[in-house]
């Protein structure tokens, strides 16, 4: 897969809703009926983050459901991008970007949100190909007042800002001219998965799906 091939298959999956759902799911069991909990509420594009040992199966598990657009998370190395492949990612996340895991996902075929915080990183992706790229630890590293205006000098990267962000400040980067998205774990708390009440995580996403 070309770079370009890459940020517009990345490209699709930002466009899907204004928040991708960060995931931390430590028990399987509640891998389908979250993603079938979020896909209702009008999030289909979910990221499983690969720090827990059950992310891979539960990756397995949320491809099948109906309407989501499962990607793996917290990619860091080439072993765990052949992974998520093989348990079904149709896209990856990663919090930076190295030479290995970029070349990786194109030797794999797994569209890639790479990560980049300064300019100068958010250059050398761009400089590769990447037009559409993670912003992590969003508030952090500047946040939305940062994004603005990284965005007069460099307007054609794209970005979906994740980090720190909630219900609350998701408008100030959804109203910037290059947030395509933003990512969030707050749409999935750990309290609302452990007790399944999978009602209150719809009312989440329903809210979240809102906000544009
Ligand atoms: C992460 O990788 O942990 C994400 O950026 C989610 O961050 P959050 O928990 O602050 O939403």
């Amino acid at each position: 897969m070309t770079p370009a091939e890459q940020s517009a298959a990345a490209l699709k999956v930002c466009q899907l809703a204004p928040v991708v759902p960060v995931l931390v799911i430590d028990d399987l069991a509640h891998a389908a009926p979250l993603a079938k909990a979020l896909v209702a509420g009008g999030l289909p594009a979910l990221e499983v983050t690969l720090r827990t040992p059950v992310a891979l199966d539960a990756i397995r598990a949320m491809a099948d459901v109906e309407g989501g657009t499962v990607g793996a998370g917290t990619l860091l190395t080439p072993a765990d991008v052949k992974a998520a492949k093989r348990a079904g990612a149709t896209f990856g996340v990663s919090p930076g970007a190295t030479d290995s895991l970029i070349k990786a996902c194109e030797d794999e075929g797994l569209p890639l949100l790479p990560g980049a915080v300064t300019a100068t990183e958010i250059m050398t992706l761009l400089e590769r190909g990447y037009t559409v790229q993670k912003f992590f630890p969003a508030e952090q590293s500047g946040g939305a007042a940062f994004l603005k205006s990284i965005g007069s000098p460099i307007p054609q990267v794209k970005f979906c800002p994740t980090g720190g962000i909630s219900l609350k400040n998701a408008p100030d980067y959804l109203s910037l001219k290059n947030i395509l998205c933003v990512g969030g774990s707050w749409v999935a708390p750990k309290e609302a998965m452990a007790t399944g009440d999978w009602a209150a995580i719809t009312r989440l996403a329903a809210e979240a799906r809102a906000l544009r």
